[in-house]
């Protein structure tokens, strides 16, 4: 099984540069199912999601062509399955993608109960409530498991034709929103989504889609619009010309706040590349309450803005509280690494976790270290210790492990981080990008 080891109490400083958005790329790659042309979509981050979203993609029938690092050529021309292989779709949570994409494209679409992170209850009723608003009609197919209880196994979606709709959804999610989008692009007619997420990957799927000949208007407000389009030939293509469209994938907001809350916790300085900074204003706000200095400066060519995260190397930070919301609020994905960088700080802070009933398992890891942590139904109560020590702790989900990284380069001694394979599936060449800027941590492979 592979780790991390870190020998913790080194300052981070220097330059560190911020990959594509994973939840966006998951959404992105699905969403070439919809085009009548090859595309090519670059700032592809090298984890472990996108590899699978890349092999159902094959396994569909697309042609997936690696251009360089992170820029791929994709043509789902000849796709003609409307079935996502189950061990594929069970991998990861947004396998739920290829529903929506594949019914938009094929009006037929099966796939397995999505994996991902524990996070608690994961339901998918407001996806079905939208692929159903357009016209299709769901099967839940179910099985029973060894104690004799059902549960549903897959989902098959099937429509004669998809009508726009008005689409109103109960609960603000991520996910039922991109789905909402992926079905709708194509259907007849003016679809109209409220009560939408607004995160910047909900704008990026959007902003590919029109820029390869949709017509969807509201992404990043509650209120989302669609006009149907038969075809999604590229603008470029449309008016004749045979250039392929390149698309680039949105910065990753939370690998971004990840490298802050490193930088913070390690009382270093730290300037974060290929970011976009009214993405990180939550993140940097309840940093400054922290103590932690957060500005926005040119690079040295001039040619980004880019964030520089610094703490003084004896300051004593202070205390904050965080409460998740959807975008623009605090968001859920940054909640651990917040949590491992408060426990350092002098004084008590409280999170409340408003999005996943279950986040907090990385506290029992985060005890191991030396901090002093209380659980409450929906919240934690932290109580900032002078200092973190090195323990053997795991990676219980993907941004529980970028937690269990933070702590461990704070901490004094060693730390072993284990089932890094949540880890993989969301941070691209993390060790190379964290030794880049001074710290001290190994990929173990056994
Ligand atoms: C996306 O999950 C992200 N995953 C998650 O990131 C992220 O934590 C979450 O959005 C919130 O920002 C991907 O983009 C692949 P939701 P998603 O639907 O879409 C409830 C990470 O670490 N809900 O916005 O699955 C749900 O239970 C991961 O990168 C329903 O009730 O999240 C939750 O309480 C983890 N019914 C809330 O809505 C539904 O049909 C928000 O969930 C759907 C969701």
């Amino acid at each position: 099984m592979d780790k991390f080891v870190i020998e913790g109490g080194k300052r981070l400083k220097g330059d560190i540069y911020v990959s594509g958005a994973k939840n966006s790329v998951v959404a992105l790659l699905p969403a070439t199912l919809l085009l009548d042309v090859p595309c090519v979509i670059e700032n592809v981050p090298d984890i472990s999601d996108v590899e699978i979203c890349l092999t159902i993609l094959r396994e569909l029938g697309a042609s997936v062509e690696k251009l360089r690092e992170g820029t791929y050529r994709i043509s789902t021309l000849d796709v003609t399955s409307t079935e996502v292989p189950a061990e594929l779709a069970r991998k990861m949570r947004a396998s739920y993608y290829f529903l929506g994409a594949l019914l938009g494209r094929s009006h037929r679409a099966v796939a397995a109960m999505p994996g991902g992170c524990n996070l608690g209850e994961r339901p998918i009723d407001q996806h079905l409530l939208a692929f159903e608003a357009l016209g299709a009609e769901t099967t839940l197919i179910k099985k029973i498991d060894n104690d004799g209880t059902a549960y549903i196994d897959a989902v098959e979606l099937k429509a004669e034709h998809l009508y726009g709709s008005n689409i109103s959804l109960n609960v603000v999610s991520v996910g039922a929103t991109m789905n909402a989008i992926l079905a709708a692009v194509k259907a007849e007619g003016i679809t109209v989504i409220e009560n939408c997420a607004r995160e910047p990957h909900i704008v990026d799927l959007a902003n590919f889609l029109n820029y390869m000949g949709a017509h969807i208007s509201g992404a990043g407000t509650h209120k989302i619009t669609i006009e149907g389009t038969p075809v999604l030939l590229g603008n470029d293509a449309l008016e004749g010309s045979v250039e392929e469209r390149i698309y680039s994938v949105v910065p990753d907001q939370i690998e971004a706040g990840t490298f802050m809350v490193a930088a913070a916790a390690t009382r270093g300085d730290v300037l974060i590349h290929g970011v976009i900074p009214h993405h990180m204003k939550d993140i940097a706000e309840r940093l400054q309450e922290c103590g932690v200095t957060v500005e926005e400066v040119e690079s040295a060519d001039r040619q980004e803005v880019c964030i520089r995260v610094s703490v003084s190397e004896n300051r004593r930070l202070h205390p904050t509280n965080i409460k998740t919301e959807p975008y623009p609020g605090f968001p859920t994905d940054m909640q651990p690494q917040m949590a491992a960088l408060l426990c350092i700080v002098d004084g008590q802070s409280n999170i409340s976790e408003q999005v996943w009933e279950d986040r907090f398992r990385y506290v029992a890891e985060l005890r191991r270290m030396g901090a002093h942590i209380n659980t409450t139904h929906d919240g934690a109560i932290i109580f900032g210790v002078p200092g973190l020590h090195g323990a053997r702790v795991k990676a219980c989900d993907l941004r529980a492990g970028a937690a269990m990284i933070i702590a461990g380069l704070a901490a004094e001694g060693t730390t072993e981080i284990t089932d890094i394979y949540h880890i993989e599936r969301g941070y691209s060449h993390i060790v190379d990008k964290l030794r880049g800027i001074g710290a001290d941590m190994k990929w173990i492979s056994e």
